[in-house]
């Protein structure tokens, strides 16, 4: 089995490109087929979530170009098939995605129910409320969620849940739908508004993205484009948080500041140095860390992605955190794994209690999820000798070359598959 081996206690220095939005990526993918017209998009990470995507699409007749690692050019022009029901695409989230897509352009889509992050109950309703709201048939069979409309016609919309997932889908569908579309209680994550940017640059009629209410003038057809997907925001504060724990120097670039402000925020309130350029934000952690509370909410309130991230720094800091998870509600499982590290943390509902401990020491860990995953390998950098990390698969879901980039840090870091590989490495970092 593939683990990541760590041995702990370099602080990371220097500085790390970040990527293109995983979660802006796989929407603006899946949209690319609400035309016939080539679309060519830049800045995508090439990560397992998108492959896994990009492959569930070809099964369906779109044809895709890859002209470097991170452009691709699509073309949906010929699709032979409005059912998606590949093996590997029940595994991500995402997968629904191609609902929206498929039933604005086709006005038919039937697409195998989503997996992704095991994080808590991650519930459809709003998105099919959305569909049926838009006049579409949703039924539920055999695994698939089946959706079909004579006409999707423009409706207002109230969200009884703040969804990036609902919004994003219901955002795709009603861009083809006859009349106006208003979504209320709408989600405003960086990734709905650059979902929407994409689809005006097709000739979609969208406005308002990034605040809670979008309006949407539906449009007969949409026109290929060039786009340029943003950058990653939860890529960034991980990495960000990676220096916090490892006493570090890190400079993160090709980021959106503004998108990362929360996260600025919170390094700040337990002590570290942050300084933010146009593109590009420096964190250097100097001090001991400082407790502080944090409650998980919508953008641009605290992200639920970077929740584990900040449990790992709040856990090495002085005093007593208390960490708040209000959109998934089982997104502690981690901490099992932080606790064998050394961590005093005390779950009770949603809620985690954490009283600081001044060092981990390295353990036998496994991955639960791909940001408690990311969090965890965090830990491991900041612990007293070896950890090893296992199903690891699920942080590649998310994270394009995370080791690499560690390592462009310092950060003594490799991917192992034996016992001998592991004992290689000790002997090499020891
Ligand atoms: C997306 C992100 C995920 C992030 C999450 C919250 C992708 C691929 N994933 O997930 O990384 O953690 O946003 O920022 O972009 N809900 C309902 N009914 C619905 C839909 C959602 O009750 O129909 C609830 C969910 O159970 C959850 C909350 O709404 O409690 C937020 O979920 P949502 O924003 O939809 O998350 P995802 O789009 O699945």
């Amino acid at each position: 089995m593939i683990q990541y081996a760590i041995k702990g206690g370099t602080p990371l220095v220097g500085e790390v490109e970040i990527g293109g939005a995983k979660n802006a990526a796989l929407p603006i993918l899946a949209a690319s087929v609400m035309t016939d017209d080539t679309v060519y998009i830049e800045n995508m990470p090439d990560v397992r979530d998108t492959k896994v995507l990009l492959c569930a699409m070809e099964s369906i007749g779109v044809m895709m170009k890859r002209t470097d690692r991170h452009s691709v050019a699509l073309n949906a022009s010929n699709i032979n098939s409005l059912v998606v029901d590949d093996e590997s695409i029940k595994k991500i989230r995402a997968s629904y995605y191609l609902i929206g897509a498929l039933l604005g352009k086709y006005k038919r889509a039937e697409v195998a129910l989503p997996g992704g992050c095991d994080i808590g109950c991650r519930a459809i309703d709003q998105h099919i409320k959305g569909f049926r709201a838009l006049g579409a048939e949703v039924t539920i069979e055999h695994g698939l969620i089946k959706t079909y409309a004579e006409r999707l016609v423009g409706n207002h919309i109230y969200m009884d849940v703040v969804s990036v997932g609902a919004t994003i889908n219901i955002m795709m569908a009603a861009a083809l739908a006859e009349g106006k579309t208003t979504i209320e209680n709408a989600a405003k994550e960086p990734h709905v508004v650059d979902l929407a940017n994409f689809l005006n640059s097709m000739g979609a009629n969208i406005k308002g993205a990034g605040t809670d209410v979008i309006r949407i003038k539906g449009v007969p057809s949409l026109h290929g484009t060039e786009y340029t997907i943003i950058p990653d925001q939860i890529e960034a504060g991980t990495f960000m948080f990676a220096a916090a724990v490892t006493r570090g120097d890190v400079t993160v670039k090709n980021v959106i500041p503004k998108h990362l402000e929360s996260i600025t925020s919170k390094l700040l309130e337990i002590g570290c140095e942050v300084e933010e350029a146009d593109d590009c934000i420096r964190v250097v952690s100097s001090k001991p860390l400082q407790h502080t509370h944090v409650k998980t909410l919508p953008y641009p309130g605290f992200p639920t992605d970077m929740q584990p991230q900040i449990t790992v720094a709040l856990a090495l800091s002085q005093g007593t955190s208390i960490v708040t998870e209000s959109i998934f509600e089982n997104r502690f499982k981690y901490v099992d794994e932080l606790t064998r590290m050394g961590a005093n943390i005390k779950v009770e509902g949603n809620t985690a209690i954490i009283d600081g401990v001044s060092r981990y020491t390295g353990a036998s860990i496994s991955a639960p999820d791909l940001r408690a995953g990311a969090a965890l390998v965090l830990a491991a950098m900041a612990a007293d000798g070896y950890t090893t990390v296992d199903d690891i698969q699920y942080i590649e879901r998310g994270y394009e070359d995370f080791h690499l980039k560690l390592q462009s840090l310092g950060a003594q870091i490799e991917l192992v598959e034996t016992e001998k590989d592991y004992q290689k490495f000790k002997l090499k970092t020891g």
